[in-house]
């Protein structure tokens, strides 16, 4: 379910009455802060696509300390719903993009050339990476045709670090093994582009995660999961103000909230199916959707329940497995979580639900139990080292508050009262120290901090959420709720984003910049 304009009113004032108090955040009932956009197609069959896996991208060449990766962004026709075309922007045309694997330790330098009609801009969101390279919303690729390439120069001012055609991002990659992702981050105009299809998983492996007997090769799958809509013609639906994407930001104004469609896509297929075997499976799923909510239920559950077992958040592997019937996920988070289907009898139809959706939208993907097959994997009981952060040792607190507000003369998204400047900076950490955030929000809103993950110390001065453990580098902020969570950023000074990863709230001014700062 949607929030109507109405809804919206009445949750708001809901969440003024409830501020403040623990648990009853999102109490509404409805889950979203966005609004239904209907397609104009006839919706496709369920479970009848098998569910594609991206390829994996080989590098282009490899050297002692780095792995060179070369990925083309282009506007293609593809076939994502049966029988339609759709006109997507993909790395490498494809929706969605290929799966990089880095090792830890290994430097990752990924050429983009940007073939497409628009200026881009590439974040390895969750990447531990140098300013230079962390895809600020004004170090804009231009495109390679350089008759587009005039497009997206707001005025002459808030220019960035700008290149034509290509540019090298180089990711250090000192970090532990995780899930992280790669997508556009081009400043007011990130919700269509990422609409269009620019994401992709970059999947970091290191030693301790290598020597876990947990599920891989066939059995380790990434589920990318988001919403969209289709016009009649197959091209997507998307309710920009300025459908060329070339000046002017933003959504139309019912819109505002955030857009929502009536196409649940697994890694670009319509409701896709999956043959398993009787075997424990580990997917990494992220929730790429721009504004859409998923509560992840298994339908039948398995004998015993539980039918997950999370086994990493955003930013690495967790302390240990923590075990769940239904998974809450917000825009931009992943869950690394393994599925048992040896719990099923042989010929188990397992829908996965969406129990925040209506209609279409309560249904994602189906697996199907084919066969028996041996399973030599186990989920450990231990996983890896995390190093807790004391708040207690934090140096500095900063509060953020995510509200509605104006922009300019129109309505849009504000943190603390201000929308995006980026001239501004609104915070200076210095590198080394702990520091404790506290989001504050008036709806929904997924916030996501760039350069360093962070850990949940409590929600509304309670314990973390169920769904907090670990390192973080999103965290789901429920209406009218505060979420502390501590930070220590490292290794590079310079400027850096934080902003809510609703990307139409993004799109519309909800965004911050902090420098970090050499102590
Ligand atoms: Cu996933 Cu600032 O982005
Ligand atoms: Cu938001």
């Amino acid at each position: 379910m949607s929030v109507s304009r109405r809804g919206f009113l009445r949750l708001a004032a809901a969440g003024a009455a409830t501020a403040g108090i623990a648990g009853c955040a999102g109490a509404a009932g409805s889950g979203q802060t966005a609004e239904l956009l209907t397609s104009r197609i006839p919706l496709p069959q369920r479970f009848r696509v098998p569910l594609p896996v991206p390829a994996v991208k080989k590098p282009a060449r490899s050297d002692a300390t780095t792995d060179y990766y070369e990925i083309v962004q282009r506007a293609v026709r593809a076939e994502l719903v049966p029988g339609h075309r759709t006109t997507i922007f993909g790395y490498d045309g494809t929706f969605p993009g290929p799966t990089i694997r880095s090792t830890s330790g290994r430097e990752t330098v990924v050429t983009h050339r940007n073939e497409l009609p628009v200026p881009s801009v590439v974040h390895l969101h969750g990447g531990h990476t140098p300013a230079e390279s962390d895809g600020f919303a004004t170090d804009l690729v231009l495109p390679a045709d350089r008759r587009m390439a005039a497009r997206g120069m707001h005025g002459g001012h808030m220019l960035g670090d700008i290149r034509h055609g290509s540019r090298d991002y180089t990711y250090p990659v000192k970090q532990p093994a995780a899930t992280l992702w790669y997508h556009d981050h081009r400043m007011d105009f990130t919700g269509p582009q990422m609409w269009r299809g620019l994401f992709g998983m970059h999947l970091v492996h290191d030693a301790v995660e290598d020597a876990l007997p947990l599920p891989r090769g066939e059995r380790e799958i990434p589920l990318m999961i988001c919403d969209r809509a289709f016009e009649a013609d197959g091209a997507f639906r998307y309710p920009a103000i300025d459908p060329s994407l070339g000046h002017k930001p933003g959504v139309l104004d019912e819109y505002m909230e955030g857009v929502l469609g009536d196409v649940i896509l697994v890694n670009g297929a319509p409701w896709p199916e999956l043959e398993v075997d009787a075997a424990r499976y580990r997917f990494r799923v992220l929730n790429a959707s721009n504004a859409r909510r998923y509560r992840l239920a298994l339908e039948p559950k398995p004998d015993g329940e539980n039918g997950f077992v999370q086994i990493g958040s955003d930013a690495g592997l967790l302390a240990k497995p923590v075990r769940h019937n239904e998974i809450d996920i917000a825009p931009a988070e992943r869950f690394d979580v393994v599925i048992d289907f040896a719990r099923y009898p042989v010929g188990t139809k397992v829908v996965l639900r969406n129990e925040l959706g209506s209609g279409p939208a309560a249904e994602i993907m189906r697996f199907t139990v084919a066969r028996k097959a041996s399973d030599d994997s186990a989920i450990p009981a231990k996983l890896a080292e995390i190093e807790p952060l004391d708040p207690a040792r934090a140096t500095v607190r900063r509060e953020w508050r995510f509200n509605r507000g104006s922009v300019g003369d129109h309505r849009g998204w504000t943190i603390n009262g201000k929308q995006f400047d980026p001239d501004r900076m609104d915070a200076r950490p210095k590198l080394g120290d702990i520091e404790v955030w506290r989001f504050f929000t008036d709806l929904h809103h997924p916030v996501h901090v760039h350069l360093s993950p962070f850990q949940v110390v409590g929600r509304n001065g309670r314990d973390p959420g169920r769904y907090d453990a670990g390192w973080k580098d999103t965290v789901d902020v429920r209406p009218a709720e505060y979420v502390d969570v501590a930070i220590r950023f490292t290794g590079y000074t310079g400027k850096f984003l934080m902003h809510c990863h609703n990307l139409e709230h993004e799109d519309m001014a909800m965004m911050a910049s902090f420098e970090t700062v050499r102590p």
